[in-house]
């Protein structure tokens, strides 16, 4: 086992970042770019097949109202200013959650970016904007039940596999690490049912902080780890799963 295939994480931090240098918390969200860039680079250059990156939560709308326009202005920014380039790097990109909630001209962009990198083949790349755990497993139950409802589908056939072709991440292996910046040791809703069996990394480095020393750090310690999927040390080694 080398590198992780999928990567989810969960960039906290860029308030308190910007508030330590006596800026506002705006501030640290536009420092907390660099970052993104740097560990999109970082997971291309290492081979990681999958990077998900939680940028603004379902909670998040209820922020003050000046932080959330600067978020969605970073957002609209970012994605014009880097698709080129993540097309370039063979990278595709997609935006996961509740989409009708953004403006439309923000939709309309990531519809683009998402089209023109479809074809890609290099590090898939999710960026949850608007999402929840919770909201995305309410929205799978809601299309298997109108199927159910429809006679396409019996429920007697929902197994976990069927559920997991519903959720936003459908097409990926679910992360097998997750990150977490800034020193809270909480999922606060993020891809509930694809970490199930994730290894669980928190740093207390801040999220405008975070490099690759630190990512490098996260996966020496997931390589350390015995990843048993509910089974005993002695049946894995017997029976190695990977
Ligand atoms: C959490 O820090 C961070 C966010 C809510 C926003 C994340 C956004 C970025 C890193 C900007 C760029 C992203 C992309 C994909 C272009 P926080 O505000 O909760 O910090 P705090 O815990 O210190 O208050």
């Amino acid at each position: 086992m080398s590198v992780p295939a999928h990567i989810a994480i969960v960039m906290d931090g860029n308030g308190r970042w910007a508030e330590a240098r006596g800026e506002p918390r705006t501030v640290g969200h536009r420092a907390g770019i660099e970052p993104v860039r740097a560990t999109i680079r970082e997971c291309a250059r290492l081979g990681v097949g999958a990077l998900t990156l939680f940028a603004f939560s379902s909670e998040n709308w209820r922020r003050p109202e000046t932080e959330v326009s600067t978020l969605m202005g970073l957002f609209m920014e970012a994605l014009e200013r880097e698709v080129q380039e993540l097309h370039a790097n063979q990278v595709r990109l997609r935006i996961i959650g509740n989409r009708q909630r953004l403006a439309v001209g923000l939709q309309q962009r990531i519809a683009e970016a998402e089209a023109l990198t479809a074809g890609n083949t290099g590090l898939q790349l999710q960026v949850a904007v608007s999402y929840g755990g919770r909201w995305d497993v309410i929205e799978a139950a809601k299309r298997l039940a109108a199927q159910a409802a429809s006679g396409a589908l019996r429920a007697a056939d929902i197994d976990e596999e069927r559920f997991a072709r519903e959720l936003q991440l459908a097409d990926l292996p679910d992360p097998d690490l997750f990150i977490r910046t800034g020193g809270d040791h909480r999922i606060s809703n993020f891809l509930l049912w694809n970490i199930a069996y994730a290894e669980l990394f928190f740093t207390d480095a801040l999220w405008p902080d975070f490099n690759a020393e630190i990512m490098a750090e996260a996966i020496e310690d997931f390589r350390g780890r015995e990843r048993r999927f509910g089974l005993t040390g002695k049946q894995l080694r017997e029976e190695p799963r990977v």
